[in-house]
């Protein structure tokens, strides 16, 4: 049975990887949010080729990942500039925008250029792109001189992945080259703005929050909290609005996510499977929270007190290495500091991810 080569992208040539994006075929690569599943942005048939590999639906659109900001202009990928009429409505510092956070986890809507297929954009007239920091993303879209289209590399559905070896068991089977660039750094994917509206709004949280952004676009905010009901229909029927129609990030083994409980009510729960043999296994945001031994398994976000950008770069792998002790039910605190905060990114993923949802004085299941 074929399995993915696997390519140390900081000591091994890239050659081979790069003539096989260059023929057409979809790769496993780094970047410092989440590894992609990336193919040649501006060929139609590369990119349905990803939608085959990671049995995405053919109507979630693709993020164009460029490794220098002139890419905007020359391959046409995304309009920058306001139309004559004033059309597109761009904020008047998107530049600045682009400048300070470019490259880096920020990816923008602008209105879709000419030259971007409809596979890439699933026929939305706007396209995604970002710029990624990770330096072996750069090289390979530099060594190509070509954009990257790349969603995360996972199989659809699954928790995004942040490591190599996630790659490789999700897709490694139907890939030929899987580069390994190290553990991502961020570990959430990346804030998806849309610029294409006014104001301007963020679709998906990630590591650029809400409160880096308002000091550029003062009136930027989260998707769903200035829509009039019109627009929001509008908007949620479009099965693009990211992770309004599929689900996402899911362990196979059902997660319980419990919100504003207190530590008794969880323990109380865990105890309560116990009795009836059922084998639990707890993702817990810090150490310093817990008794010393536990009679269930545990898996620690945070070993250096409550630190969030440790709990984000740690959730998918503690989500994955749950599912691997194969428990009846995976247990889980909310992570919630508020919208500002980037527990709004790791927040939109767990509650994504979970199954059941238990709220504070209510203990029966919710769905
Ligand atoms: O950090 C990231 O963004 C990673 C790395 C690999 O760059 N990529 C990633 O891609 O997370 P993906 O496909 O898993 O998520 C992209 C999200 C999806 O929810 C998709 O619906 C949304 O962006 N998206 C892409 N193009 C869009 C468009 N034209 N309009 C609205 N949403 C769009
Ligand atoms: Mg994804």
């Amino acid at each position: 049975m074929k399995r993915a080569v696997l390519v140390d992208g900081f000591r091994d040539s890239l050659e081979a990887v790069v003539a096989h994006l260059r023929a057409g075929f979809p790769v496993g690569m780094p970047t410092e949010t989440v590894y992609g599943l990336a193919a040649n942005a501006m060929d139609a048939s590369a990119c349905r080729r990803i939608f085959e590999v990671k049995g995405r639906p053919l109507d979630n659109p693709l993020i164009v990942h460029i490794s220098d900001i002139s890419q905007l202009d020359s391959a046409e990928l995304g309009l920058v500039r306001l139309n004559e009429d004033g059309s597109a409505d761009l904020p008047m510092n998107l530049k600045q925008v682009l400048d300070k956070f470019w490259p880096g986890p920020l990816t923008v809507l602008l209105p879709k250029g000419p030259k971007v297929s409809d596979v890439v954009t699933a026929g939305q007239p706007t396209v995604a792109v970002r710029f990624p920091s990770h330096p072996i993303a750069q090289r390979l879209i530099g060594e190509c001189g070509f954009p990257l289209a790349a969603p995360s590399a996972n199989k659809s559905g699954r928790p995004s992945p942040t490591m190599a070896s996630h790659v490789m068991y999700d897709l490694g089977m139907e890939l030929d080259f899987v580069v390994d660039g190290g553990a991502c750094e961020v570990g959430l994917e990346s804030t998806v703005l849309d610029c294409t509206r006014t104001p301007p709004r963020i679709l998906r949280p990630g590591g650029i929050t809400l409160a880096m952004l308002r000091e550029l676009l003062p009136d930027v905010c989260m998707f769903g909290s200035v829509e009039s009901e019109g627009e929001m229909e509008e908007m949620l029927s479009r099965p693009s609005t990211p992770g309004m129609k599929y689900r996402h990030y899911a362990p196979d083994r059902p997660l319980h996510l419990f919100h504003q409980c207190s530590e008794a009510q969880i323990s109380g729960f865990i105890e309560d499977q116990l009795k009836q043999h059922r084998l639990v296994v707890r993702i817990c945001s810090s150490v310093d929270a817990l008794t010393a031994d536990a009679a269930y398994e545990r898996i620690f976000l945070s070993r250096t007190g409550r630190d969030l950008a440790e709990i984000a770069h740690n959730l998918f792998a503690a989500l994955r290495e749950a599912d691997e002790k194969n428990p009846d039910v995976i247990v889980c605190e909310a992570i919630d500091e508020g919208e500002l905060s980037e527990s709004l990114g790791i927040m939109n993923r767990l509650s994504k991810a979970a199954t059941v949802h238990h709220v504070a004085n209510d203990l029966g299941l919710q769905s």
